[in-house]
């Protein structure tokens, strides 16, 4: 299968927080993949942006360097780098100050595609805005791509919005979350509305219960200042699996656009009941044998912020009443995956009598780390011996079922940057759809402060907390293995 890449057009893009980690891990590499797809042409301008008073070349050899840690040795080469390199060019600027303003007002091109990436802190997100307004930078075709934390609760995220709305539109105005780019999270949308098999099944009448799993084998590294102020249902649960969920309860959109895609989104999440505590269940990793414990990481003793969090969640819809969501995340658990998993009902009437094992048809979409998707079935097992049942898998791995394509997927920030420069905001979030994600949120959290519940230790490289493993038995279901 031949990859059909469609360049986008020529674009400068400034990255405010040039030589920062996410520029450094993610954008840069992001941009020389794109080069090297040949869908980003020559005529785009990097420009890096920052305090620090770096020269052009200086900036190179920062860039070069991101290059050359990021991508793996197979995708490096040294002439498309210095292609790369030639594109990139930085401008010292003062964020909350004057200094700079004039030369980016300078360096851009009119007639361009004009993006202006916030890949800094959100205090810096007002100041920003107000600035690419004042030196006349902003025009009406100008683009913003702010990052998450998008805020750390209703009210803030509220005054994020008002901030940028006081000089961008909303279609200028892009939100990253970096698991919309995902390739099989747009699959998700693929295999429900682009097929007819699974569309008429997808509702309470026939699917027992979702299972929503984002395990990771790491822990909370280098970022404990931020991560203890938010814990995982704040880092992962507002965001990400909500993104998830939405993308399987909502109704199908009258068309792929953006307005149409997030208003269905939206919908499902102001459909979420809230969460009592009897559904949560709260971790916090322990140390292990040579793995500092969570407390040690972050340097807070005492924290009770949560390194794991599992919830049973309820779409209160015409589509979904009656069919659990289950949600759980977290940090430090055997082995990185993320998987949604769809366990259909049993049959409603067993022909093969105590020879039918009540487990339903399960349909499991990997994200990561081997997108596919595998789908469980009953058969009858093969040979004599009388009718008896087995399940098997009906296994597709998408690198196997599409070659090489399957295997190079883009990574998410390269797909979101592009989207950004062809000016679709369809796997960005809407500012409302933010907004009622937080509203869902905060009061789930202010439930366990009231309670005074503090999170279950657990040991790194498990399961997470053994009462997690209870949110499910107790109504007679099990969570699936964390397997890689
Ligand atoms: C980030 C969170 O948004 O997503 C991190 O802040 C988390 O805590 C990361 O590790 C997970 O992303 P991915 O793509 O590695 O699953």
């Amino acid at each position: 299968m031949v990859s059909r890449v469609i360049p986008v057009d020529p674009f400068d893009l400034v990255i405010f927080g040039g030589t920062g980690d996410l520029a450094r891990r993610k954008i840069l590499p992001s941009l020389y993949r794109r080069l090297a797809s040949g869908q980003m042409p020559d005529g785009a301008h990097i420009i890096g942006a920052a305090r620090s008073g770096l020269t052009d070349d200086e900036y190179r050899d920062f860039v070069r360097e991101s290059v050359t840690d990021q991508v793996p040795a197979d995708q490096y080469d040294a002439a498309l780098l210095d292609r790369f390199l030639g594109l990139v060019r930085y401008i010292p600027l003062d964020a909350i100050g004057t200094e700079g303003w004039a030369d980016l007002a300078g360096a851009l091109r009119a007639d361009m595609v004009q993006a202006f990436y916030f890949s800094v802190g959100p205090a810096l997100f007002g100041p920003l805005a107000e600035r690419l307004h004042d030196h006349g930078i902003a025009r009406p075709e100008t683009r913003i791509v702010v990052e998450k934390p998008f805020g750390h609760d209703l009210e803030s995220a509220r005054a994020l919005n008002a901030v940028l709305a006081a000089a961008f539109h909303e279609h200028q105005i892009y939100r990253i979350d970096h698991y919309l780019g995902k390739e099989t999270v747009q699959n998700l949308m693929a295999v429900r509305f682009a097929n007819v098999l699974f569309e008429p099944l997808w509702n309470a009448q026939y699917v027992d219960h979702v299972q929503i799993t984002v395990a990771e084998s790491l822990g909370v590294e280098g970022r404990g200042a931020y991560y203890d102020r938010a814990g995982a249902m704040r880092d992962m649960v507002q965001n990400h699996m909500m993104q998830l969920l939405c993308l399987i309860a909502m109704e199908p959109p009258s068309h792929f656009e953006p307005d149409a895609v997030r208003d269905e989104k939206l919908k499902v999440i102001r459909a979420l009941d809230p969460v009592g505590p009897e559904d949560i269940v709260r971790g916090q990793y322990r140390a292990g044998p040579g793995v500092p414990g969570y407390v040690d990481v972050v340097g807070t003793p005492g924290s009770d912020t949560e390194s794991f969090i599992a919830l049973k969640v309820h779409v209160s819809n015409w589509r979904w009443a009656g069919t659990p969501f289950y949600l759980r995340t977290g940090k430090r658990l055997r082995t990185r995956v993320s998987e949604i998993a769809v366990t259909f009902k049993d049959p409603p009437h067993s022909i093969f009598g105590h020879e039918t094992r009540r487990r339903g048809n399960v349909l499991a979409i990997r994200l990561q780390p081997d997108e596919g998707m595998v789908m469980r079935v009953t058969i009858k097992e093969p040979g004599p011996g009388g009718m008896r049942l087995v399940e098997v898998p009906l296994d597709m791995s998408f690198a196997e079922a599409l070659g090489e394509d399957g295997r190079n997927f883009p990574d998410a920030y390269e797909r979101l940057i592009m989207d950004v420069i062809r000016g679709d905001q369809t796997l960005f979030m809407r500012g409302d759809e933010v907004e009622a994600a937080w509203a869902w949120t905060d009061p789930v959290i202010a439930g366990w402060q009231a309670r005074g519940a503090r999170a279950m230790p657990y040991d790194p490289g498990s399961s997470g907390p053994d009462d997690a493993l209870m949110l499910m038995h107790r109504d007679g279901r099990r969570w699936r293995e964390i397997e890689g």
